[in-house]
């Protein structure tokens, strides 16, 4: 009798997340800008988010996340070869924040780098790490989206400011052998998108090769946001396809979280169910590669998320990119 041949698999053994002391309000960010809690509420869910002091660098959250998503997948610096940091407010221009992260975790084995792709940064972080570890060429991965965008904003701008928050959410995977069905733990397949005409709808206006800067956060809403909800429905209709599954077989769907009118018009136009979508927004307003690990490991913690459970991820950014995964948790 033939064996089915081997398929590797990066299954989720953990996740944690770590946010800053501050937690402000929206009611305090009417005391600095033009604007109310009515109106952040209405239009993004947003009540309030968390925002880095003095030595809370993106490095610093990231590796406390690490360390959290480790103690739960009960995996040590030893067991870790490969760390990918996804983040668009690295700590320095180089080196990478991963770089320095391993280092803090005592990692001295292995690879590790950052990876840009703004708020869609930790989905592709999951798909990259996803195809190390069934390639065979790494066994245990350490995937981090962490942010600290308060740094890039410009707290004049009412348009922005009131958006986005700091934070940082990590997982580790692990090669382990399936039998290459959807029943299998794991990544189970995993969409990515970009086109880089739409640069100028979110972008930062500064950089080390242009002005020298780190710059300010460019945000024409309206436009992102007319994108978001095809954009982020398309490559999830993509990972149903590729596995036969349907929004019904979901048990969770875990966004981006951006704006809670994105999230709920992505849920609606495929048909999943209300309940069924972790919504973090509220609490930890956008905080870009961050937004889905800090999601995930509310829910995983609080008991939602169980060992089994079919798990959607999305997110639509910066670029623009865009990209899902679907993971068997
Ligand atoms: O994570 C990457 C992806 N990013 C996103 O997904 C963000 C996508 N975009 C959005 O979430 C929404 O477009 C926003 C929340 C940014 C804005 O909501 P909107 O319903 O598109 O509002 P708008 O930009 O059309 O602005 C409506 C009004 C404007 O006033 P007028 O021109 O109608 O008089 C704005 O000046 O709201 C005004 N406004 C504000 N008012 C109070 C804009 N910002 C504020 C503010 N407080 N903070």
């Amino acid at each position: 009798m033939t064996r089915p041949s081997k398929c590797l698999r990066s299954v989720v053994l953990g996740v944690g997340s770590y946010l800053p002391q501050r937690r402000v309000t929206n009611a305090e960010l009417a005391t600095m800008v033009d604007t109310s809690d009515d109106w952040i509420v209405q239009r993004t869910g947003i009540k309030e988010r968390y925002l880095a002091g003095e030595g809370e660098t993106t490095s610093v959250l990231a590796t406390r996340a690490a360390q959290k998503a480790m103690a739960f997948a009960g995996r040590t610096a030893a067991d870790i070869d490969l760390v990918i940091v996804a983040t668009s407010t690295p700590d320095y221009t180089f080196p990478s924040t991963a770089t320095m992260v391993q280092a803090a975790l005592g990692i001295t084995q292995g690879v590790a780098f950052d990876l840009q792709a703004v708020c869609s940064g930790f989905v592709f972080a999951v798909a990259t790490a996803d195809k190390f570890l069934t390639s065979g060429s790494h066994k245990c991965a350490l995937v981090i989206g962490a942010e600290t965008f308060s740094r890039i904003l410009d707290w004049n701008d009412r348009t922005t400011c009131v958006l986005f928050g700091d934070g940082a959410g990590a997982m580790v995977l692990e090669a382990q052998e399936g039998e290459g069905t959807i029943a299998d733990r794991g990544v189970l397949t995993s969409h990515l998108r970009s086109d880089g005409r739409h640069r100028e709808k979110l972008f930062v206006d500064g950089g080390p090769s242009t002005t020298g800067t780190i710059g300010h956060l460019r945000m024409s809403g309206r436009e992102v946001f007319r994108h978001a909800v095809g954009m982020t429905t398309d490559v999830m209709v993509d990972a149903f396809a590729a596995t036969g599954t349907t929004a019904e077989d979901l048990d969770w769907f875990v966004p981006h979280q951006a704006n809670e009118r994105i999230i709920d018009a992505s849920a609606e136009k495929l048909g999943i169910s209300p309940e069924k979508i972790v919504k973090t927004v509220s609490l930890h307003g956008n905080t870009s590669a961050a937004s889905i690990p800090l999601a995930l490991s509310v829910a995983a913690h609080d008991g939602r998320i169980k060992a089994g459970d079919l798990v959607m991820i999305e997110a639509m950014g910066g670029g623009f990119t865009w990209g899902s995964a679907l993971i068997r948790w």
